[in-house]
């Protein structure tokens, strides 16, 4: 296994980026639906914290991502059909997208309530915007209706994994999985 990307596989650098970030993204989405559910207390606002430091980690670790991205090849694209290529050209463009937008609301959500963000408690962000309850109920909605856009997106994109692995018998996911490609 390389750490660079090769034309048929992804190298150990994408691969760790892939599953650190999405055990990261999957961890935060679940802590937000059940701290959602607490009574406050100090067991929610813990969960708060944890969602909070974690979903800033996801910010620092997708800067990084799209830099190596940007820098890096990628293997050639599997799907048989063009409207299949541009599809998934467009879902991870959106997934992209969301792991920016995700933290970014929710970070300027909590400089809107006056909440600073502490990351694991070794550091403060600073506020993005000045206290403004209109603008925090606002973010609130937004960040709620984006965390169901990644639900969907993540669906769709692990159901395209699996449709490529049994359906097409492609190597889509085997080159995205740790271990060496056999037919590289
Ligand atoms: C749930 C299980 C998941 C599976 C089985 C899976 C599988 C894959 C596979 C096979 C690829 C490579 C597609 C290709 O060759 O073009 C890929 C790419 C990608 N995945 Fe996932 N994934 C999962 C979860 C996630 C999550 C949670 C995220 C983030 C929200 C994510 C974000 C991405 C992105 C952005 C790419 C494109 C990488 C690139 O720039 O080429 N994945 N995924």
């Amino acid at each position: 296994m390389t750490i660079r990307n090769t034309k048929h596989a992804f190298g150990t650098v994408t691969k760790t980026f892939h599953w650190v970030m999405a055990l990261l993204v999957i961890s935060v989405f679940s802590i937000g639906w059940y701290m959602d559910f607490l009574p406050l207390g100090m067991e929610k606002l813990q969960w708060i914290s944890r969602h909070k430091s974690l979903g800033i980690t996801v910010l620092a670790l997708v800067i990084l991502r799209v830099i190596w991205r940007l820098s890096e090849p990628s293997p050639h694209e599997l799907g048989k059909l063009q409207i299949e290529r541009l599809a998934a050209k467009a879902g991870h463009l959106g997934l992209y997208l969301l792991m920016f937008a995700m933290p970014l609301t929710g970070w300027t959500m909590s400089s809107a309530a006056n909440f600073p963000v502490s990351v694991f408690g070794l550091f403060t962000l600073p506020n993005l915007v000045s206290p403004n309850q209109e603008l925090f109920e606002t973010l609130r909605t937004v960040h709620w209706l984006l965390s169901w856009a990644v639900a969907g997106l993540v669906g769709v994109h692990f159901l395209a994994a699996l449709k490529h692995h049994f359906w097409d018998r492609d190597a889509t996911l085997r080159r995205m999985l740790p271990g060496k490609l056999e037919e590289n």
